[in-house]
């Protein structure tokens, strides 16, 4: 493998002397960008795109052509792991994810089987091969998946929910119904996190985006738990280096301690979360990735860079800073306000190196 050009990410994550802070977007390869519109055009739909390892590499790698990123993200989706499972997934335009077989009943939990992730999930692995070997050493790629919580919400309503009322019925009803469910989907997550890594991705993520929606105690009997038991199960070493993980509960604002105490190399922040008091609870011992809202790239140039400036500022002097959104970027965003957001985050972080 060719020598890593650029390990900013790499060193940031694991809280190591940078230059400049590294920058990648949470969705940067996605709708806001017309040539994705375009591969998506040619692939017919999202799934196939997910499933064709070189159509996959080609929209991994359209945001650096355009963009100044330290780093590429896999081009794959969290539910692929489900669909795997036999859930039969479809993307239906202005709908979203949909399940035709969603999962209710204990009996079906019962019936799920446990992921082979380098059989099951073969084109994931020839995806992310093709990408390490396209990258060429240019900047490290991150790999992910869902957390276990997250992926069940979907398994079970079927659907993006607003409510989450199947899967709390059954969390509060039969919770020993549910523990199976996470159980299963966490040994799932790491075998396709750890085939992820032996197949060449240098970092990884969790989202965890619906933890949040989860009481205190709920949180972390149904959603941390299951983060750490995949944490202490991963590969944290490949090619003589650490794979950090980044562990991403959106609106985990208020467990930031908890979510540390896993043991995962980075944490990231959404914006409803100060970075200063994220720093001063968590970073003596944890990365911070985060947290411009997404919402800033809709205003003008100038509030971009006020907006990159002050998440800089919040974080302050020091490395183990990933600049981030604090979620995904909308569909809906000009492309030109990312090249202004990247290069305002590199051209403004120096002074705090
Ligand atoms: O970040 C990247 O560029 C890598 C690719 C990536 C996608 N999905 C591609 C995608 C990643 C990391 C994901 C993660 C994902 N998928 C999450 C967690 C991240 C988050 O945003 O909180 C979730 C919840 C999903 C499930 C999912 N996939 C939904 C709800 C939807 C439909 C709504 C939406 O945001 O578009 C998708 C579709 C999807 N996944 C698209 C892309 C580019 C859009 C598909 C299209 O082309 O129409």
């Amino acid at each position: 493998m060719p020598e890593l050009k650029n390990d900013r990410l790499l060193k940031a994550l694991c809280r190591q002397p940078v230059d400049i802070t590294p920058v990648w977007l949470m969705r940067q390869a996605g709708r806001y960008l017309p040539e994705y519109l375009e591969t998506r055009a040619k692939a017919r739909d999202f799934m196939t795109l997910c499933q064709t390892p070189q159509l996959a590499c080609e929209v991994t790698l359209q945001p650096l052509e355009r963009f100044n990123l330290d780093a590429a993200i896999l081009f794959s989706d969290i539910l692929t792991i489900p669909d795997a499972m036999g859930l039969g997934l479809e993307f239906r335009e202005n709908e979203g994810p949909v399940f035709r077989k969603p999962v209710r009943t204990r009996q079906v939990i019962e019936s799920l089987p446990v992921l082979s992730p380098e059989k099951d999930l073969t084109y994931v692995m020839d995806a992310v091969r093709l990408i390490r070997q396209e990258l060429n050493g240019r900047v490290p790629l991150i790999g992910f998946s869902g957390s276990p919580w997250t992926l069940a919400t979907y398994m079970i309503e079927g659907r993006s929910s607003k409510d989450f009322r199947h899967i709390k019925a059954i969390m509060f009803n039969e919770p020993q119904s549910l523990h199976h469910l996470l159980n299963l989907l966490a040994e799932s997550v790491t075998g396709y996190l750890n085939a992820q890594i032996d197949a060449g991705v240098q970092a990884v993520q969790i989202f965890d985006t619906w933890g949040g929606v989860l009481a205190p105690d709920d949180y972390k009997h149904f959603s941390l738990q299951y983060m750490k038991q995949i944490l202490t199960h991963l590969k944290r070493e490949k090619e003589g280096r650490t794979v950090p993980v980044i562990l991403f509960t959106k609106n985990g604002g208020q467990w930031l301690e908890a979510i540390a105490e896993t043991g995962t190399d980075a944490v990231g922040i959404d914006w409803t979360t100060d970075l200063h008091h994220a720093r001063q609870r968590i970073g003596n011992t944890t990365a911070l990735q985060g947290n411009l809202d997404p919402c800033v790239l809709y205003a003008s140039d100038k509030a971009v860079c006020q907006g990159v400036q002050n998440v800089l500022d919040s974080f302050g002097h020091g490395t183990g800073h990933v600049f981030n959104l604090g979620h995904g970027i909308h569909p809906h965003i000009n492309p030109e306000k990312v090249r202004v957001f990247v290069d305002a985050v590199h051209d403004l972080s120096e002074q705090y190196h």
